[in-house]
Parts: C-alpha cells; structure tokens; sequence
C-alpha cells in the first residue's frame, strides 16, 4: 500500500541531507534549529536563502531567479509598489486597534463584502486563516447547538487547537476526535462506470452526517477548502459541491467555505471558489492573498449567524482590521480589479494546462492535469501499477528548482505538483514553466 503523506511535511529538508551542503549553508540551517528547534521546516534538499522578490520572479542570496509557482499568498505579485506604498503611507500615519473609528475600515470592508452575495454582509476580521477557521467552528456550533463536523481526508484548514481536531493531513500520531468524520476527496478519477462525483461526494457526507447523529454528536457543519487544494486539487465538474451542501442544510448544518486557497480570484472565473458551484455558503473563511503577504484575514458570514455568536461571547482582535491592514486590502482589491488579474487567471490558465496537457500525452507518468483558472496540479503515477508516484513527484520539484523554478506537491500521497503562481502570471511565464517541466521530464523518465 502507498504510504500517506502529510501536507505540511511534503518536500521538507532532512537533516541527512546536510552531508551534500556547503558549510555557509550548513551554518545557517544550523542556527535556525537551535533557535526555532524540531517545529522549524525548511523547504528541498538544498534550502535557499531568498533575498528579495518581485512580481512572479524570488532571488536567492547567489543571484538566482526563480518563477514561484508555489506561493499563492503574494496574489497580486510579490512586493506589489502600490500594496507596498498603502501598508508604508498608513503604517506612518496610523495603525491601532478596531475600538476606534478609522474610515480606510469601512472603504474597506463596504468593498470586500461587495464581492461576496446576499446575505453574506458582515466580516470580522482576523490575522490568520486558522483564526478564521476557528471563529467559523464556534459560530457553527454555537448556532447549530451540535458539535460533529465534517472535512476531507486529506483536509488542512490550520493550526489552532480546534482546527487542528479537524486537519488531519496535519496529524501525526494524533486521531481525530470522535466528533470529526472524513469524506474521501471528490476525485473523478476514482468513480466507477456510470457514478457521478456530486453524488458520490454528496452520499459520504450524507453517511458521515448519519454516523454523526447516530453517535449523539449531530453535524454542526460540513467544512471544505472548496478546490480541495491538500486534498490534490478538485474542481471539476462544476457545480459538484452543491448537492453536498444540500444535504448538509437539510440535516440542520451549516456549510463553511474555507476560501483562504482558492480566494481573491484566482480559479479565474469568479472572485470565490463556492461561486463556481453556485452555493452561497453559511460561512466563508479568508486569508493567505488577503494581505498579499502582510498578515491578515477573516470570516464573511450572515449577520444572523454572528448576532447569535454575539449574544454568547465578546469577540476582541488585537491585529485585526487594523488601519494598515484594511489600507493593504483595500490596495489587493484594487489591484485585482485594475490589473484585471482574474480575468488573467482565467486565460493563462487555461494556457497552461492545454501545454500540461501535451506534456501528458508524451509521458505517461503524468496521469492528470486539473485545476481552474491559476489554481492547478500535475498528478504523477506509475503507468503500469497506477499507483501514486511520490518518488518521481519529489523528483520534479527538486530539479524544477534546479531550472530556477520553485513549485510544491499536494494530495493525500503528495503525488500531484500543486501550480498556483501569483495571479500576474503570464503566458510568456506559462511556456517558460512548460519548457522547464518537459526537460526536467525527459530527464526523470529516463531514469
Ligand atoms: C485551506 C487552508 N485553510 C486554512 C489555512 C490556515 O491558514 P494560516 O496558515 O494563515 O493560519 C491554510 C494554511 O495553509 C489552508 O491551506
């Protein structure tokens, strides 16, 4: 049987492989340890020390480039002049807590809740998606008065203790809690003859919500990243989720969307990745490109559901909403909207995945190319066996970053290449990628 892998350790360096590492390198690696001990993970064999950044391209220390097909917190691009302006301007005029009155808060957030659809008409902002999703668990268990919920096998949704209870490819030798059930991921390429993936995703969660109820517990929420992203990457058919959600709602749950991956519009036709299913969630978590690096988040939801979450708890956020963080969102949004970079997404997209597309037919490793918009993964497996191929994924990334190019795995086997680059991407950046990918696969499968 192949092994399962945790997301958060996919591509991580090993202390063996310092043996290969020149002394600066090993000294570095080093103090990082003592300081940041056992919880401290660095990314390849060789870790890189990253001076500066900019749009698509990152510099090492030696004067390298590298195309981030990694990052997907940078959206608009790293370093962007006009989110950097607004976070300098604001952080040397103001920057205090929401107790105060500041008005750049409300442009703000009158601009952010425009993007979302009725009745999702209130925010309250955080500093991390954990947070977010955090806030989210309490609000569906305080409204539903139940505490079972429903994630993916493969699910991250971050790192408090509650939210960790429902990530299990976060889990090491913990098990989920007895109120967390999993559903397998929505993958079209598991069904049977004549199966459906609404139906058979939407009959899991029905058999996951049953267990619950039957167990006492009841279903309180059914909570997803809606592209599946540690799951592998699911976005198609659209519309698949919304049978699901169905269910769930007539059970008396609510639905949590986790937007903190495929937010801000980057799966190309739409701002949130539930619209491509077209749901409107109970609740919708935020995060990573929100402040295109500057830490900040938060929960969209109906003011129903957070009058209720009111009457019981006092919410108070140091950080959150603060007078930089709205001026560097409200910069994001702006540039999204000027730049028309969703509309980029879509295109470039769709550019990149016809170029994998070709690459698969000439290597039959690759038994997948999916994804939306700017939002995509590569699936590798052996062609005989069919089973996950993590060795040769592991592969690819670490010779891609040999070809200047930085990129991440994702799936329950870390099987897939997970492509999300910032949403600035180019097709001139799509062929660069496609180029490197086919060297680096012509090399691979001949091994
Ligand atoms: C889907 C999803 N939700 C939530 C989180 C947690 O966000 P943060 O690391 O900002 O707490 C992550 C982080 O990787 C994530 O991938």
């Amino acid at each position: 049987m192949t092994e399962k892998k945790q997301i958060l350790g996919l591509n991580r360096f090993e202390k063996s492989d310092s043996a290969a590492l020149d002394d600066g390198l090993v000294n570095q690696i080093t103090r990082r340890q003592n300081t940041q001990g056992a919880s401290s993970v660095l990314f390849y064999q060789q870790p890189i020390e990253m001076v500066s950044a900019r749009g698509v391209w990152m510099y090492d220390a030696a004067g390298n480039r590298y195309l981030d097909m990694y990052n997907n917190v940078p959206g608009v691009g790293h370093c962007h002049p006009r989110v950097v302006e607004a976070m300098s301007v604001q952080a040397g005029m103001l920057n205090t807590n929401t107790r105060y009155l500041f008005p750049v808060l409300e442009r703000y957030s009158e601009t952010l809740l425009a993007t979302f659809p009725a009745p999702l008409a209130n925010v309250v902002f955080t500093c991390t998606g954990s947070e977010s999703n955090d806030i989210a668990l309490r609000i569906a268990r305080m409204v539903t008065g139940r505490q079972g919920i429903i994630v993916t096998e493969s699910a991250y949704h971050g790192n408090t203790t509650a939210v960790m209870e429902v990530s299990p490819s976060g889990l090491k030798r913990q098990s989920l809690p007895p109120y967390v059930r999993t559903v397998p991921a929505p993958d079209a390429n598991t069904l049977r003859p004549g199966q459906q993936v609404a139906e058979v995703f939407a009959d899991a969660v029905q058999s996951a919500m049953d267990s619950l109820n039957a167990e006492g517990f009841g279903c309180a929420a059914l909570l997803v990243d809606t592209i599946f992203s540690s799951d592998g990457v699911y976005a198609d058919p659209a519309g698949f989720l919304s049978l699901a959600v169905a269910r769930v709602r007539a059970g008396g749950g609510l639905f949590i969307a986790d937007e903190v991956q495929p937010g801000f519009g980057r799966t190309g036709t739409h701002y949130w990745c539930f619209q491509r299913h077209e749901l409107v969630p109970d609740i919708v978590t935020l995060g990573k490109p929100m402040g295109n690096g500057f830490p900040m988040a938060g929960v969209i939801t109906r003011p129903a559901l957070l009058d209720r979450f009111s009457q019981e708890t006092e919410y108070f956020n140091t950080f959150g909403g603060n007078p930089v963080s709205a001026a560097v969102g409200l910069a994001v949004l702006q540039v999204i909207r000027e730049e028309e970079l969703m509309s980029n997404a879509e295109r470039c997209g769709h550019y990149l995945r016809a170029g994998l597309h070709n690459l698969a037919n000439q290597y039959p490793a690759i038994s997948d190319v999916r994804g939306a918009g700017l939002f995509n993964a590569v699936e590798f497996r052996q062609p005989d066996s069919k089973k996950p191929d993590t060795k040769l994924t592991q592969q690819v990334i670490n010779e891609l970053k040999g070809e200047g190019i930085l990129i991440g795995a994702a799936g329950a086997y870390g099987n897939s290449l997970k492509i999300r680059p910032p949403l600035c991407f180019s097709i001139d950046n799509a062929d660069f990628f496609i180029d490197k990918l086919a060297r680096v696969m012509s090399r691979c499968a001949r091994r």
